[in-house]
């Protein structure tokens, strides 16, 4: 498998190490008042994880399955709710973590759901930002690292659902997708 990378952008040691820099935010911001971290199935996985992990106050957590793209490298321009929350947001100080914002999209949809259904309030906390992709005007609160307009796998992210268990972020090789 990792011989199908052509260049690591973002390396195990550098994730771990923001997430525990950005578990410490969390921390000090939300001591005491119980939030939502709401993750973005299958991407964020792997980042939930390893960030709530250095949350060091209570909180809940909850899954959300939307898709924006077809499991091939293009947006279909279309929100899907593929799995719903459990849980109420209403009157919830919600954190959304998502693993990567493209188009802006997807999230732009959850924050409109979310203040629909009464949210007290929302944090985006995105590993990736790809802000040459935007076509919505949504800005993540916290981002992790900045990614170039490339096609990037691993650590929650897929091409064609592989990939998505490598540790570190990713380019492929051009001859792994046929171009
Ligand atoms: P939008 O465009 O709605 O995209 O902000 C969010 C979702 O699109 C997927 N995405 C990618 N997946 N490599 C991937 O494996 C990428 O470079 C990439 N860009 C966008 C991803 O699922 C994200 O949650
Ligand atoms: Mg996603």
């Amino acid at each position: 498998m990792h011989n199908e990378i052509e260049k690591i952008l973002i390396s195990e040691e550098e994730i771990q190490s923001k997430c525990k820099e950005l578990g410490a935010q969390l921390t000090e911001e939300y001591e005491g008042r119980f939030p939502l971290a709401i993750g973005v199935l299958k991407g964020a996985m792997p980042f939930m994880g390893d960030l709530l992990k250095r949350v060091e106050t209570h909180l809940e957590m909850d899954f959300m399955d939307v898709s924006s793209y077809d499991g091939g490298m293009r947006s279909t321009g279309e929100v899907k709710i593929v799995k719903d929350l459990d849980t109420s947001v209403e009157g919830r100080d919600l954190i959304i973590v998502e693993d990567i914002i493209d188009s802006g999209l997807t999230l732009s949809y959850l924050v409109d759901l979310f203040k629909y259904r009464k949210a007290k309030s929302i944090k985006i906390v995105t590993l990736l930002d790809k802000p040459e992709g935007r076509t919505s005007h949504i800005k993540a609160d916290t981002v992790g690292f900045e990614v170039p307009d490339e096609f990037v796998v691993g650590y929650g992210l897929d091409y064609n659902e592989k990939y998505r268990n490598l540790p570190y972020i990713g380019i492929l090789k051009p001859e792994v997708y046929g171009g």
